[in-house]
C-alpha cells in the first residue's frame, strides 16, 4: 500500500515534470502496479479449476452432462411447450437473456444471471436459496413464472421419451413404469444433477484481462503494453483503496457472499428481502445438500448451510454476482435497473437516493469519479469475457428429439 502511495506520488511528481516540461497529453498515462498490486492481480487471473461436488455423484459423468445438455434446450419440459432454460440463459446472449427481468410463462422479478461459471458458486439465485447447482436446476421447471410445470410431468417426459429413457436408465438404471411419489423425487433429483454435470461445462477462456495479468506475472512489458491504458488504470482503480475487489475478488470476481448496496426501492414496493428468504427457503428445502436427495448428505457443503441463521441483518442483501461476464450480461443487478456498466460505476460513485435507512455495507463510500475514471472502469470491466463456452455446448446435442429454440429461432 505505501509502496503504491509513493510509486504513484513519484509517478505524478514525475508527470508534473514533463507536463510542466512540455505539453504531453496525459490522458494515455499508465498506471505504475507495486509489488502488492501485482500480487492482487494475479489472485485475479487465475482461472480456478472446478472443485468436485459429491452432493452429485454424476457431476463430472460426461453422459449425464449430455443429456442434461438436451434437456436445457427442450421447451417440451414447460406447461406451453414453449420455454426452455435456453429462453432465459440464452448462448447468444451469454447464457441470459439481456431483460431487466426474466419472462418465461409470466413476468419474474429478477435479473436471470448468467450461467457461465455458476459452477463456482457456493450459493445460488441473487439470495443464495439453493446451495447446489443440481437442486438450482429444478426450480424452474415448477416456477408458475418459469416453466410452469411439475415432477411429475417432467419425468413423464423422461419415460415417454425413448432417448431420454435409454439414456437416463444407462446412467441410474431402470425406472419404475409407474413412480411413486417418492420415485418421482428422486428422479427430478437426478434430471437436475444431470442439467448441472452439463452446466458444469460452461467456463470461459481466457479474457484479455487474464493475458494481461499472465504478462505482468512474467515481467512481460511488450505484453502488458498491448493491453488498453484505460482498462489499466480502471483495474488501478478497481483494486485501489475503498476499491471494489474488497466484494469483489479472486478470478471470479466475487467474494460468493450476501451485501446490501441501499439500492433505493421503487416507491411503494416492499423492497426485495433477499438474503433473508433465502435463508428461510434454503432451510425448508427437501433438495438441499443436506436432504435425502442429496449424494452427500453430511458433507462440506450441507455443513455450511447448517451454520446459516435467520438474521433480520440479511434483510435486502444479494448475492455479490461475478464481474466475468459483465460485458455480455446488461442489463444489471437483481432487478435489471441499470442498462449499462456505466450507470453500475455512477451509482458506486455518487450512490444517489442511498439513505441511513437502506442500512448500505459500510464497505461502500461514495467514489466520486469523474466521467473518464467511470469510462476507465467500464473499459476494465469489458475486459473480463473470454469467448465463451466451447460451441458444441451451445446447441441441444445432435441427437436430441427437439432442436430448436437457440437464439437464432426467435
Ligand atoms: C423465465 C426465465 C427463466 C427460465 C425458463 C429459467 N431460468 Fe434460470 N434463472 C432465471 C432468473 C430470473 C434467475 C435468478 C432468480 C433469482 O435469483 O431469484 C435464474 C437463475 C438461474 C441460475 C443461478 C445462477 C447463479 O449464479 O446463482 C441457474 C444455474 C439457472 N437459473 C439455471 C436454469 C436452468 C437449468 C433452467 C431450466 C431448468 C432455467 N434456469 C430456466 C430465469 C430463468
Ligand atoms: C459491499 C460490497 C460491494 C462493493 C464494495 C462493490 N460491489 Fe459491486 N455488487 C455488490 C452486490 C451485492 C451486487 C448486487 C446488488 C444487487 O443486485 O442488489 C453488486 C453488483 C455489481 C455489478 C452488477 C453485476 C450484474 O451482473 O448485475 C457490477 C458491474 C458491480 N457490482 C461492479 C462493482 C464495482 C465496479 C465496484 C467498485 C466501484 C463494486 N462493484 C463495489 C457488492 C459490492
Amino acid at each position: 500500500m505505501i509502496a503504491r502511495r509513493t510509486s504513484r506520488l513519484a509517478l505524478s511528481a514525475l508527470f508534473a515534470a514533463v507536463v510542466a516540461a512540455a505539453p504531453v497529453p496525459t490522458a494515455d498515462d499508465l498506471p505504475v502496479f507495486s509489488e502488492g498490486d501485482r500480487r492482487v492481480i494475479l489472485s485475479m487471473g487465475q482461472l480456478a479449476s472446478l472443485v468436485p461436488d459429491s452432493t452429485n455423484a454424476v457431476a463430472d459423468d460426461p453422459r449425464a452432462s449430455e443429456l442434461g445438455q438436451a434437456i436445457f434446450f427442450d421447451p417440451g419440459f414447460s406447461a406451453s411447450g414453449a420455454v426452455s432454460c435456453s429462453t432465459c440463459h440464452d448462448p447468444a446472449q451469454g447464457f441470459t437473456d439481456g431483460k431487466p427481468v426474466a419472462i418465461g410463462a409470466g413476468v419474474g422479478r429478477r435479473n436471470a444471471p448468467t450461467i457461465i461459471s455458476a459452477a463456482h458458486q457456493r450459493w445460488f439465485f441473487w439470495d443464495g436459496r439453493i446451495d447446489s447447482l443440481w437442486a438450482q436446476a429444478l426450480g424452474p421447471f415448477e416456477s408458475p413464472l418459469e416453466m410452469a410445470s411439475n415432477r411429475n410431468a417432467v419425468v413423464a417426459r423422461i419415460l415417454d421419451e425413448p432417448e431420454y429413457r435409454r439414456r437416463f436408465e444407462a446412467i441410474f438404471g431402470a425406472l419404475p413404469e409407474v413412480p411413486d411419489a417418492a420415485q418421482v423425487d428422486r428422479a427430478f433429483a437426478r434430471v437436475g444433477k444431470c442439467i448441472a454435470a452439463y452446466e458444469r461445462r460452461l467456463v470461459d477462456g481466457p479474457a484479455p484481462f487474464d493475458e494481461f495479468a499472465a504478462a505482468i506475472g512474467r515481467g512481460d512489458a511488450a505484453a502488458m503494453a498491448d493491453y488498453p491504458a484505460s482498462a489499466q488504470r480502471g483495474l488501478m482503480r478497481f483494486i485501489g483503496p475503498r476499491g471494489c475487489w474488497r466484494c469483489h475478488p479472486g478470478p471470479l470476481m466475487t467474494d460468493g457472499d450476501f451485501a446490501r448496496l441501499g439500492l433505493p426501492d421503487p416507491p411503494g414496493t416492499p423492497g426485495d428481502p433477499g438474503r433473508l428468504e433465502g435463508v428461510r427457503a434454503l432451510k425448508r428445502d427437501v433438495f438441499r445438500s443436506g436432504g435425502e436427495h442429496s449424494d452427500d448428505p453430511q458433507g462440506e457443503r450441507s455443513a455450511l448451510a447448517e451454520t446459516l441463521t435467520e438474521d433480520p441483518e440479511l434483510f435486502g442483501q444479494m448475492r455479490t454476482p461475478s464481474l466475468r461476464q459483465a460485458a455480455r450480461t446488461a442489463p444489471y443487478m437483481h432487478d435489471g435497473r441499470f442498462a449499462t456498466l456505466e450507470a453500475v460505476i455512477h451509482f458506486y460513485s455518487e450512490m444517489p437516493g442511498v439513505t441511513e435507512e437502506q442500512h448500505a455495507d459500510p464497505r461502500l463510500n461514495p467514489l466520486h469519479l469523474k466521467e473518464g475514471e467511470i469510462a476507465d472502469m467500464a473499459a476494465f470491466l469489458r475486459t473480463l469475457c473470454g469467448p465463451g463456452p466451447a460451441p458444441e455446448l451451445c446447441r441441444a446435442p445432435d441427437w436430441a428429439p427437439v432442436r430448436e429454440t437457440s437464439s437464432a429461432s426467435k
